[in-house]
């Protein structure tokens, strides 16, 4: 075998022997765990147990409402207004044509600029055009973090 037919015929048997080894990488990759998982509680979006770390007490009572997007779904953390130690976590997405809801501070409730439909902090109805509560997930607190387990 001439010496330029034997690095050819190598340097295809490497390529060859090396391309299931790319593809098997690249499937680790796809299937290598998300940016939430595996981190450490105080992190941001810590997960442990389903609850996700949406944000802080802190940051709750500064602004009035927290909100948290992943790329499964949102939630937005509210405090009771008549019960400073319950809190609501609800999905911020109106359940009658899926308009993107937001909190009112003032009004202290959650409103659908859309078509008008305004929602308890729980998340029930108090007018419609909506007829069903937003979808809510259970949430606790765990010294300055908030966990919601949006499952
Ligand atoms: S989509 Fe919210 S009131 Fe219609």
């Amino acid at each position: 075998m001439e010496r330029r037919t034997f690095l050819k015929w190598v340097g295809v048997g490497g390529l060859a022997s090396s391309l299931p080894v790319a593809i098997a990488a690249c499937g680790n990759i796809a299937a290598s765990p998300g940016p939430e998982s595996g981190r450490r509680p105080g992190t941001s979006g810590f997960s442990n147990s389903g609850y996700t770390k949406v944000g802080t007490v802190s940051a709750l009572d500064k602004s009035g409402r927290l909100r948290k997007k992943t790329t499964a779904s949102s939630v937005l953390v509210i405090r009771d207004p008549n019960d400073s130690d319950t809190l609501h976590a609800v999905e911020p997405i109106c359940t009658h044509q899926g308009c993107e809801v937001s909190w009112r501070n003032r009004e202290q409730n959650i409103f659908c600029a859309c078509h008008g439909s305004t929602f308890d902090p729980d998340g029930s109805v108090i007018r419609g055009p909506a007829t069903s509560p937003l979808k809510s997930y259970p949430v606790k607190v765990e010294g300055n973090s908030i966990l919601v387990k949006m499952s």
